[in-house]
C-alpha cells in the first residue's frame, strides 16, 4: 500500500480543542464507524452527543485513568443529561479476566441498565477489550464507544472490534468480534503516558509501516525523533495513518478469515513467545512486538526474502523508538514450544508473518529447521 499524500497533513500547532482528522472504518452490509482524532476532545459534550444517543452511559475505566480523566468525561456526559454509571476496575493485565468482566456486568445489572444503553471504554487496551466484551454480551449486545488513552490503544486495539479477556491457560482466549459505534482519540491524554508505554505504542505504528506501507515506513525513519519527543503534528499524522491502514485491513478481512488481517500480527508470533516465556508483564506487549519484528525480519532475511540493508533499517527504527531489539537468550526449542502454544498456531503448525520487502508481508508456515537456525544466530 502506498501513502496517499504528502505529510504531515495537519497543522497541529494551534492550541485548544479540535479535530485533526476523521478516519472511516467501512465494513460489509453498510456497517461502519468514524474514528475522530484530535485534542481536548474528552471534555467536549458535542463530541459525545455526536456518537452517543443513549440515555444511560456506562463508563468503564481503571483506577489510574479514572484519577486523570474520568471526572471531565462524566461532566461532559452529564451536560447532555445522561445517566452515567461509573465502573472503575483495578489497573493491569492481571485483571483482564472473567472475574472483572463480571464486575462490569454486575454494575450494569445493579444500575438497571437497559438495552438502549452505551458502554464507553475510557482507557488503554485492557479496558477497551474488557468493556467491548461486556457490551457484546450484556443483554445480547448494547452500544459501544471507544475512548482510547494509550498510544497503543489509539493506533491499534480500539479499532477493529476484537474484544475479550484472558483465561489462566491463554491470553485473549475468551472474546468476541464486536465493533464500536465510534472511536474518539484525544491525543492530549498522551501527555500523562509513561515513556515505556509510549514506546510500546510506537512498536505498533512501526508494524504498519514495515508490513503494509513503504511510504509510511520512510516517513517514520524521518520522523522518529519528533515522535519520541511527542511532537503533536507528527503524532497526529502517525495516528491517522495507522488508523487508516488498520481500517483498510479490517474492511478487507473483519474476522481474520482470509489471512489478510493476520498481517497485523507482524512481530507478534515471536513477541508472544517472549511475553509468555518471561512471564506476562515483564516486557510490555509493545516491547515484545518491537523485538519480535526484528526477529521476524531476520528470519525473512535468512530465508532470502529481505535484503540485509532493509533488515538493518527495521532494527534501527525499533531501537530509535526506545524498544528492545535483543531477544532473550533461550534455546530455539524453547521459542518453538512457546510459539506452538500461541492461538495463531493452527493444529500446532506455526505460521509466521514474514517481510518480502519494506511495506510488504506474507503469512505462511516455515520449517522448524530454518526457524531454529535463524534463532540460534539471533541469540548467539
Ligand atoms: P493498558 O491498557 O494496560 O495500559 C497501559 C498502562 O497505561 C496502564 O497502567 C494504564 O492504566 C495506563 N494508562 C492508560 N492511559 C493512560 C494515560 N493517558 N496516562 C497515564 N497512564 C495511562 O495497556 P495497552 O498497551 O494500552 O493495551 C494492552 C492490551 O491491549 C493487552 O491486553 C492486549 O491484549 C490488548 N490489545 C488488543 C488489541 C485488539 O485489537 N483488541 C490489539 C492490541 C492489543
Ligand atoms: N491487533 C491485531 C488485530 O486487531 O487484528
Amino acid at each position: 500500500m502506498k501513502t496517499p499524500r504528502s505529510f504531515p497533513p495537519t497543522d497541529a500547532s494551534q492550541s485548544g480543542p479540535r479535530i485533526h482528522a476523521t478516519v472511516e472504518v467501512g465494513l460489509s452490509d453498510g456497517r461502519g464507524y468514524p474514528i475522530s482524532i484530535g485534542e481536548g476532545l474528552l471534555d467536549l459534550p458535542s463530541v459525545w452527543s455526536a456518537c452517543i444517543d443513549s440515555r444511560q452511559v456506562v463508563v468503564v475505566t481503571n483506577t489510574t485513568v479514572a484519577h486523570l480523566y474520568l471526572a471531565s468525561v462524566v461532566s461532559a456526559l452529564k451536560a447532555l443529561a445522561k445517566e452515567v454509571i461509573e465502573v472503575v476496575l483495578p489497573d493491569g493485565e492481571a485483571f483482564k479476566d472473567m472475574a472483572h468482566l463480571g464486575t462490569i456486568l454486575d454494575s450494569m445489572m445493579q444500575a438497571q441498565v437497559d438495552r438502549s444503553s452505551t458502554v464507553l471504554a475510557l482507557g488503554g487496551g485492557v479496558v477497551g477489550d474488557m468493556a467491548g466484551f461486556a457490551a457484546s454480551c450484556y443483554q445480547r449486545g448494547v452500544g459501544f464507544v471507544q475512548a482510547p488513552t494509550t498510544l497503543l490503544a489509539q493506533v491499534d486495539s480500539s479499532v477493529g472490534g476484537k474484544t475479550g479477556v484472558n483465561h489462566p491457560l491463554g491470553k485473549n482466549m475468551i472474546g468476541a468480534f464486536y465493533q464500536p459505534k465510534a472511536v474518539v482519540i484525544d491525543m492530549s491524554v498522551l501527555s500523562s503516558l509513561p515513556g515505556r508505554e509510549f514506546s510500546a505504542g510506537l512498536a505498533e505504528i512501526i508494524k504498519y509501516g514495515a508490513s503494509l506501507d513503504e511510504g509510511f515506513f520512510n516517513w517514520l525513519e524521518e520522523s522518529m525523533d519528533a515522535l519520541v519527543a511527542r511532537d503533536p503534528a507528527s503524532l497526529a499524522y502517525a495516528i491517522e495513518r495507522s488508523c487508516q491502514l488498520k481500517a483498510m485491513v479490517v474492511a478487507e478481512d473483519e474476522r481474520e478469515s482470509s489471512g489478510r488481517r493476520a498481517l497485523l500480527n507482524f512481530g507478534h508470533t515471536f513477541g508472544h513467545a517472549i511475553e509468555a516465556g518471561l512471564g506476562f508483564g515483564t516486557w510490555l506487549h509493545g516491547e515484545a512486538v518491537g523485538c519480535g519484528m526484528v526477529m521476524a525480519t531476520r528470519l525473512s532475511q535468512d530465508l532470502g526474502q529481505v535484503q540485509a540493508d532493509d533488515a538493518s533499517r527495521v532494527l534501527e527504527l525499533v531501537k530509535r523508538a526506545g524498544l528492545p531489539t535483543q531477544p532473550p537468550k533461550w534455546s530455539a526449542q524453547t521459542y518453538l514450544d512457546w510459539m506452538r502454544h500461541d492461538k495463531k498456531a493452527a493444529a500446532g503448525r506455526i505460521r509466521y508473518i514474514l517481510l518480502t520487502g519494506i511495506g510488504q508481508a506474507e503469512f505462511r508456515p516455515v520449517d522448524d529447521g530454518a526457524v531454529s537456525a535463524s534463532l540460534q544466530a539471533m541469540t548467539a
